[in-house]
């Protein structure tokens, strides 16, 4: 297929599109083997030598997201963690990195367990505030600018294209984590981002069964050759199996991601104002506060996630959670079925998260029984 002139939905319902040149087959092989033959002459037919380094099924998948995002180049890590410490462990000690204030708290609790003794400078900002960012850029010293967008639990917006334009005139690199949006609502490299992120566990997946993650680079330069060698190095590479899974999941993305958005939005507009919670937090409403960046930012949709706060507090809240028949109680996100989780509860006694606020996965149910389910849990649970 001729990858120029295709649309990303085509390229990923078509798998980039080229058969397997040995049978024939649509669906890609799955290539297990760990090792690669050494020729009489020393040389590599393929150039492969250990799969630790590289793996032609790992290797598909890279290639399908990397058209997706627009990327230059991907590399699959084991997990969206293992795809985003390898970034801020490809700095060096000394590095000053400015990380957004809201963001998935794996990445916060690592940075703050790990970063420091690893000798990075970490410090939290707000994206949302430009000059706070250019204040807090220490020129020669701040390396990195990591932002989430829509960003957890309280699905903030960033502004990237500002974002990119302030660090880049400082020299700063700027890395996206697109786990929510997906290239399928927006593409961080159209808006300046020199690196993107995503836990592949989540939407690129979607079916809740492979933890995988993934880094995309703008430009092969030497911070990308870095982040590819700690991978190889640090043996963070998933398995071919999550490889080939992943490369099926993302076949269906786009139609997932626009269902998943959707049915949210119809979520987000029938429970605002609902008399049992204080807030309905989704960027696809006019009064979220970063409604007119992501309308801006985002095509096709608001994404998949939303969050509910319920009036009364925490006991409530835990109420109503307990009251959900087709919502599943689970942790992470982005799956075909639809997901709450009290979400201060799953973050630990350090979470900044507000304990009235349940998290909502929308998956691709029939969106009236989403809205049916949360309507009947609301009114067991919550006071009026
Ligand atoms: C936005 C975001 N980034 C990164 C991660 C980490 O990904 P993983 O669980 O695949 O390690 C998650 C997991 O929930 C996430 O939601």
């Amino acid at each position: 297929m001729d990858q120029q002139h295709v649309s990303p939905e085509t390229l990923a319902a078509q798998g980039l599109g080229e058969a397997d040149p040995v049978s024939g087959g649509l669906a890609p092989v799955i290539n297990l083997s760990t090792n690669y033959e050494q020729q009489p002459d020393g040389s590599y037919r393929e150039g492969r030598v250990y799969t630790r380094a590289d793996n032609p099924t790992s290797e598909h998948a890279e290639q399908l997201l990397a058209a997706l995002e627009g990327g230059c180049a991907c590399a699959l890590f084991g997990s969206g963690m293992a795809a985003a410490t390898a970034v801020f462990q490809s700095l060096l000690p000394g590095d000053h990195v400015l990380v957004s204030r809201v963001l998935y708290w794996g990445v916060r609790k690592w940075l703050a367990e790990f970063a420091l003794t690893w000798g990075l400078d970490v410090e939290f900002t707000d994206p949302g505030d430009l000059a706070a960012v250019a204040a807090a850029i220490r020129p020669g010293r701040t390396r990195l600018l990591w932002v989430e967008t829509p960003a957890n639990p309280m699905w903030e917006i960033t502004d990237l294209a500002a974002v990119c334009d302030l660090a880049h005139a400082a020299g700063v690199r700027v890395a996206v984590d697109n786990t929510v949006a997906t290239p399928v609502l927006t593409r961080p490299f159209e808006f300046g981002a020199d690196l993107v992120v995503h836990s592949a566990t989540k939407y690129l997946n979607g079916h809740g069964d492979v933890l995988a993650g993934a880094v995309l680079t703008a430009r092969r330069d030497p911070f990308w050759e870095r982040i590819r060698s700690w991978r190889r190095n640090a043996g963070a590479m998933p398995g071919p199996f999550e490889a080939w899974l992943l490369q099926r999941g993302m076949r269906t993305l786009f139609l997932r991601v626009h269902r998943a958005s959707q049915t949210a939005h119809q979520i987000a507009t029938h429970f605002r104002g609902h008399p049992a919670l204080t807030a309905v937090l989704y960027p696809g409403l006019p009064d979220h506060p970063g409604h007119e960046i992501a309308a801006r930012q985002m095509s096709g949709g608001f994404g998949g996630m939303l969050s509910i706060r319920v009036a009364g507090g925490a006991g409530p809240a835990r109420d109503v959670l307990a009251a959900v028949r087709v919502f599943k109680r689970a942790t992470s996100l982005g799956g075909v079925e639809s997901l709450i989780e009290h979400r201060r509860t799953s973050e630990g006694p350090s979470s900044p998260v507000p304990d009235d606020l349940l998290r909502l996965s929308v998956g691709i149910e029939a969106p009236g029984d989403l809205i049916a389910d949360l309507e009947a849990a609301l009114d067991k649970g919550a006071p009026r």
